[in-house]
């Protein structure tokens, strides 16, 4: 069987997609993990810095019985430049999967070309794909089907946003995107899907929505913009008083790291309404799933 990537969602089809968010559940249910990577290794490159992903891949390998290895940039050979083609032949002979965070969704691509194993992008500087199957479990755990419900996107079209629009035309569910002018998402992104919709403010975002997200205003490479848009962004902060405009049983979702006063006012992640430690905990389950997905 040909091996397959997770490198954007629309690796999967929607029916192994929401398989895959189902299977998650059932494992965050489960007191005993089923030994499903017995015998199975994986190796983490992280070129940039993570808690969640790290933590999450790291300790579900490990759960699922199998063993992970981490390979930091800065002491193996792949910092010394040696050629990704050679590195992913090599990784290939040793172990079952690679899962790299990069800045380059091309050199993802440029590794999974040569790869004869599965490799999961783990946030490239275009997606953020296993985020949103945390997201999606979470959703699906506390409201039911997101399928045709509304989903209000908020802050800055980069990675986190064209993550929604992808996961806009997997599952079915209708997204509002608002962002600064100069800010939203990649437009041949946004044109591969009808369900998603750009709208001048936050306010439009959130009317009748069920799942309000935003992401942080200055991501990994960004920070040398952070004043610049700390200023274009200050109309698009998520508030308690924002989430009263959205629909009733609104959830309130953010990838984290979360900087209060910037994107969130600062209470907000203590308001009922927001589910991100649920939604962070998920992480571990749903990429636990896709490793089985891919690996069994
Ligand atoms: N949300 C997320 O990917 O977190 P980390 O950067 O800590 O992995």
């Amino acid at each position: 069987m040909a091996k397959r990537d997770f490198l954007t969602l629309l690796d999967c089809s929607p029916e192994e997609l929401k398989s895959i968010v189902r299977r998650g559940t059932e494992l965050r249910g489960m007191a005993e993990q089923p030994q499903t990577l017995a015998g199975r290794s994986a190796v983490l490159v992280f070129q940039l810095n993570s808690t969640r992903t790290r933590v999450a891949f790291e300790v579900g390998i490990r759960e699922l019985g199998g063993h992970a290895v981490v390979l930091s940039p800065k002491d193996s050979q792949i910092g010394r430049g040696e050629p990704v083609e050679d590195t992913a032949r090599v990784l290939s002979e040793m172990v079952d999967a690679v899962i790299i965070r990069t800045a380059s969704q091309a050199l993802l691509e440029q590794f999974a070309a040569a790869a004869t194993i599965p490799v999961i992008n783990a946030m490239s500087e275009r997606y953020h794909p296993c985020q949103l199957l945390a997201d999606v479990q979470t959703f699906e755990e506390l409201r039911g089907p997101i399928e045709g419900r509304t989903v209000a996107f908020v802050g800055d079209g980069y990675n986190m946003c064209h993550s929604y629009i992808n996961a806009a035309r997997q599952w079915g569910f209708h997204l509002k995107i608002a962002t600064p002018q100069g800010y939203g998402p990649d437009p041949e992104i946004f044109r591969s899907t009808n369900n998603a919709e750009l709208v001048a403010t936050a306010e439009e975002a959130v009317a009748g929505a069920d799942l309000v997200v935003t992401d942080v205003w200055s991501s990994m490479g960004h920070e040398a913009e952070e004043r610049k848009r700390l200023a274009a962004f200050a109309d698009f902060q998520v508030s308690e008083t924002l989430l009263d405009k959205a629909a009733d049983g609104v959830l309130f979702m953010h990838c984290l790291p979360a900087h209060r006063g910037q994107e969130i006012s600062p209470t907000l992640l203590d308001d009922p309404r927001a589910c991100v430690f649920h939604e962070a905990g998920n992480r571990l389950h749903s990429q636990k799933a896709l490793l089985e997905f891919l690996l069994t």
